[in-house]
């Protein structure tokens, strides 16, 4: 949280600020200060029918103004303010806007000490009454800044019809390695200042700056934005004989990544509405997880309760980790499952999937990442299907053939066919491409799209719609289109 504030006191302490900055004419004089500088650019996040979260950093000890207009030239500002930021918060900023209109685009940006930011585009969610007709959501997860160029996020970047970018997690990784670039700090992240560069870093990508500042992010996260399959009580990366408590590590990752990342403090389990047609639920399944739960009881007991309520019509899920059961085909080395997905908590999954099946809700959809590779699959409850899930492929982050060593579309074959075999319920697997989802949704169906970048190493590298699943309303099933 914003210096120890309630999400209710911090709305209160940037509205305050932002009143008593609207009565000041010109920011306070800064001739001997450095010039300020938006080196991180712009994002917003987390949309409101009536307002959005701003995001940006600065270093400096100057009032910063925000402004919101209905067009990219600031001539109709509808929102402005002043807020100020500092050490505490490694100098980012986040702004809570309100009184904004449903359903409409805004653009926004910062000045500090007379210099300009970026100027970043952002929508807001339609009324939770209104009929909306459809809806575009970006979808991604892993992007390892080390495995190559972030394209797939300039892809995203490059459309204008998204209503928000759901990321799933991996936003940065915590590790350090060869690769095709090179991270800062080069070494593992282990404090609170390691974290922070890290962050730092990859806000410095050209994709990843154009992509927040033309879309709002609803974000979540998974492990490696503190460390390899972490959970509430360690991390099998973690040494607490060379590394200090786990506890204090986790603070500190879980630290940056609030002051990084547009999203509100204190907590990423949440819902956000998008009119009749969908609610999105965000889960947190890092925080709470221990050796026996992957949600912990309070936000287990949350989403069982909650998820099928209200009016509207899908309930996308955004979770870092795969929900279905999967046997994994023999592999050297592999286990036979992996128990780091919802497969490592069974009666967990099965509370959720008992809810689903007792309301007879079939329009659940689990948007998935972590797994580095692209999956549709019909959920099953028993002898029934209860829900649908699409897996991300990864922005960047090593798949199958890069893992294993072999060209793609060659080993691969063998082993979707194989995971297939093994898991009916698996209608869909591509192993081996890295890229972007984009998930329409319409009151009929649910659509994924998956389109692959040809060279992730290549910042400049094309990009192809290449498969695409529906699941239509109440089936729980899904269906190839292409
Ligand atoms: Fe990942």
């Amino acid at each position: 949280m914003l210096g120890g504030m309630s999400g209710v006191d911090r709305r209160t302490f940037l509205l305050a600020t932002a009143a008593a900055g609207a009565a000041t004419t010109a920011l306070p004089g800064s001739a001997h200060a450095a010039t300020p500088v938006f080196e991180h650019g712009v994002a917003s996040g987390d949309p409101l029918p009536d307002g959005v979260l701003l995001w940006t950093r600065v270093v400096t000890t100057e009032p910063i103004r925000w402004e919101v207009a209905k067009d990219p030239a600031f001539t109709r500002v509808v929102a402005h303010g002043h807020t100020v930021t500092g050490a505490h918060r490694d100098h980012t900023v986040k702004v809570e806007v309100s009184g904004l209109r449903p359903a409409t685009h805004y653009y926004y940006r910062f000045t500090a000490a007379g210099t300009l930011s970026p100027v970043g585009r952002t929508k807001t969610a339609p009324r939770p009454s209104d009929d909306c007709g459809s809806l575009k959501f970006g979808v991604v997860s892993c992007s390892n800044w080390i495995a190559g160029h972030f394209a797939a996020y300039g892809y995203l970047a490059s459309r204008d019809d998204l209503d928000a970018v759901i990321h799933l997690g991996d936003y940065i990784y915590e590790y350090f390695e060869p690769g095709v670039r090179v991270t800062e700090p080069q070494a593992e992240c282990e404090t609170l200042a390691d974290y922070r560069t890290r962050h730092a870093q990859y806000k410095t990508d050209p994709h990843l700056q154009s992509l927040h500042a033309k879309h709002p992010f609803v974000a979540t996260w998974d492990d490696h934005e503190s460390a390899e399959n972490a959970s509430s009580i360690g991390s099998p990366v973690h040494d607490p004989a060379t590394e200090g408590p786990w506890a204090t590590r986790l603070a500190a990752a879980t630290q940056a990544y609030f002051e990084w990342m547009p999203v509100r403090e204190g907590k990423l389990t949440r819902r956000l509405h998008f009119g009749r047609l969908a609610d999105l639920t965000m889960l947190d399944l890092r925080s709470y997880r221990t050796d026996t739960t992957i949600l912990g009881p309070a936000q287990r007991h949350w989403l069982a309760s909650s998820l099928v309520d209200g009016r509207a019509r899908w309930k996308l899920v955004g979770n870092s980790v795969m929900l279905s059961p999967l046997k994994i085909p023999p592999l050297p080395g592999q286990p036979s499952t992996n128990t780091d997905q919802w497969d490592g908590f069974p009666a967990d999954r099965d509370h959720v999937l008992r809810a689903l099946d007792r309301a007879g809700m079939k329009n659940a959809v689990f948007l998935t990442g972590d797994i580095h590779s692209s999956w549709a699959i019909d959920v099953p409850f028993g002898d029934t299907t209860v829900a649908t899930e699409f897996v991300t492929t990864s922005v960047t982050s090593d798949n199958f053939d890069e893992r294993i060593g072999v060209p793609p579309r060659t080993a691969s074959l063998q082993i979707e066919a194989q995971f297939r075999t093994l898991n009916p319920h698996v209608k869909f697997v591509e192993l081996d491409s890295h890229g972007a989802q984009v998930l329409t949704v319409t009151p009929e169906q649910v659509q994924m799209d998956w389109h692959y970048v040809a060279d992730k190493r290549d910042p400049n590298t094309s990009t192809a719609l290449t498969h695409s699943w529906r699941t239509r309303h109440n089936t729980a099933q899904v269906e190839q289109i292409l």
